[in-house]
């Protein structure tokens, strides 16, 4: 993407689902058998197409309409997860859950590490065989199984793993009496799963700190949910008309989901207003103050936004400070913004620290590390080019239509 930066963003930008709400939410859909899954605010995504491809692969049938997606799930399903669609994307390990709670088996190749961290899913397996399944791992593929259906339990997450906390849901959905699961991220998305868990049958209780109650049922019924916003592409277009000056609207925004970003902007001095579902970014003359973040589970700061918000930090006035506590691997983003003039130094904390920043050919190193040199191009002087943007089409529907839409000068070459 080549960025003509330095132009204050103006105008009105809609938020899309959210990938990390609908990648679980879609898994749901293999609990069930001869019935249908319905999903409103799918966004366009290609981890979204990944988990399309990996149902599909599984026979589920999928059909997408604009931004709602029909599963067709018929009485038998296949048990083996392809590697080539596993190695694209580690959040295809949510199948593991609910195929084995409903077919009793399931192959999963491992996901291997990825460049921000390693990421292990022992606490997914360790759940499961708490839950009675066996497990055996031969040349880096799972394969599980369980004979008759596994058993309600009550287990405690010794970290509050997303993604476990959402297989082993699935897999209690369908489990033998009540699973009790402690210490249970408690991100926005579960409660999108627990949601559609709930509209497929299941009766899911989130209890207030940290824990979920959930009866297993023999079988789920067809049903419709809506995926939720996703909260860290709107920071990523806030944290943009920061960055740039401007005067944009974020709509479709759920404000409590934000709340840990909101409150790290109103510390650094940014102008806006939050109204009812739409965060209104206002220019201010003033640079940003350098404030601290550390990265926490929800409700604390989110990781995803972690590289977007040192982008901005980059335009403060001082030295900010980050702490990455959920990934080890979190900082490949700052030699690149490094390349845009910032003064970024890793020891266990990043100390960030620029007043302007100017373009620069740079590499996505991930995700949220692409979407983070993006924003830092919009806020330089002169031209910046971010490569490897294959990393950015996983999480951002059409990100270059949507800046354009807001007065950014934005190619793809
Ligand atoms: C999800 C999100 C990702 C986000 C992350 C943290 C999706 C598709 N992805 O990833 O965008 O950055 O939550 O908010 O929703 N861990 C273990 N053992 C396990 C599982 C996790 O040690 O079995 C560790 C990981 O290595 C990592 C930490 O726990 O250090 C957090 O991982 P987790 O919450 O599981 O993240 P994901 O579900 O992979």
């Amino acid at each position: 993407m080549k960025i003509n930066g330095g132009i204050p963003l103006k105008g009105t930008v809609k938020t899309q689902g959210a990938k990390n709400a609908a990648l679980p939410v879609m898994a749901v859909c293999l609990l069930l058998r001869g019935e249908t899954l319905t999903l409103d605010n799918v966004p366009d995504l290609y981890d979204i197409n990944t988990m399309i491809e990996l149902l599909r692969a599984l026979g589920v049938e999928v059909q997408v309409n604009d931004s709602r997606a029909v599963f067709n799930v018929p009485d038998e399903l296949k048990w083996e997860a392809p590697e080539s669609l596993v190695r694209k994307m580690r959040a295809s390990s949510l199948v593991l859950g609910p195929l084995l709670a409903n077919f009793g088996r399931v192959s999963l190749p491992l996901p291997g590490g990825c460049s921000i961290g390693s990421r292990p899913i022992d606490l997914h397996l360790k759940g499961l065989k708490q839950m009675g399944a066996e497990i055996d791992i031969q040349d880096g593929v799972v394969h599980a199984s369980i004979k008759g259906r596994l058993r309600g339990r009550r287990i405690y997450l010794d970290f509050p793993s997303v993604g476990a906390t959402e297989n082993l849901m699935m897999a209690a959905s369908l489990a033998q009496g009540e699973t009790i699961i402690e210490n249970i991220a408690r991100e926005p998305e579960i409660d999108n799963l627990a949601a559609t868990l709930r509209c497929i049958g299941v009766p899911v209780e989130l209890e207030g700190t940290g824990g979920v109650r959930i009866q297993g049922i023999h079988r789920g019924h067809s049903g419709r949910e809506r995926v939720i916003p996703d909260r860290i592409e709107a920071c990523t277009y806030i944290l943009a008309g920061v960055m740039t000056n401007g005067h944009i609207r974020v709509e479709d925004v759920v404000p409590s989901h934000i709340d840990a970003i909101l409150a790290k902007l109103e510390e650094a001095g940014a102008k806006f207003s939050v109204r009812r579902n739409v965060i209104e970014i206002f220019p201010s003359k003033k640079k940003l103050h350098p404030v601290s973040i550390k990265t926490m589970p929800y409700p604390g700061f989110p990781t995803d936004s972690q590289p977007q918000m040192a982008a901005a930090l980059s335009l403060s006035r001082g030295v900010s400070t980050i702490e990455e506590s959920v990934f080890q691997a979190r900082f490949l983003y700052a030699q690149e913004l490094n390349r845009m003039g910032a003064d970024i130094q890793i020891s266990r904390d990043v100390a960030v620290m620029v007043e302007k920043l100017h373009g620069a050919g740079v590499k996505a190193t991930d995700l949220r590390a692409g979407a983070a040199l993006i924003i830092a191009g919009l806020a330089a002087e002169g031209e910046t080019r971010v490569d490897d943007m294959v990393h950015v089409w996983r999480g951002y529907e059409a990100i270059d239509q949507k800046l354009r839409a807001l007065g950014a000068q934005v190619e793809l070459v």
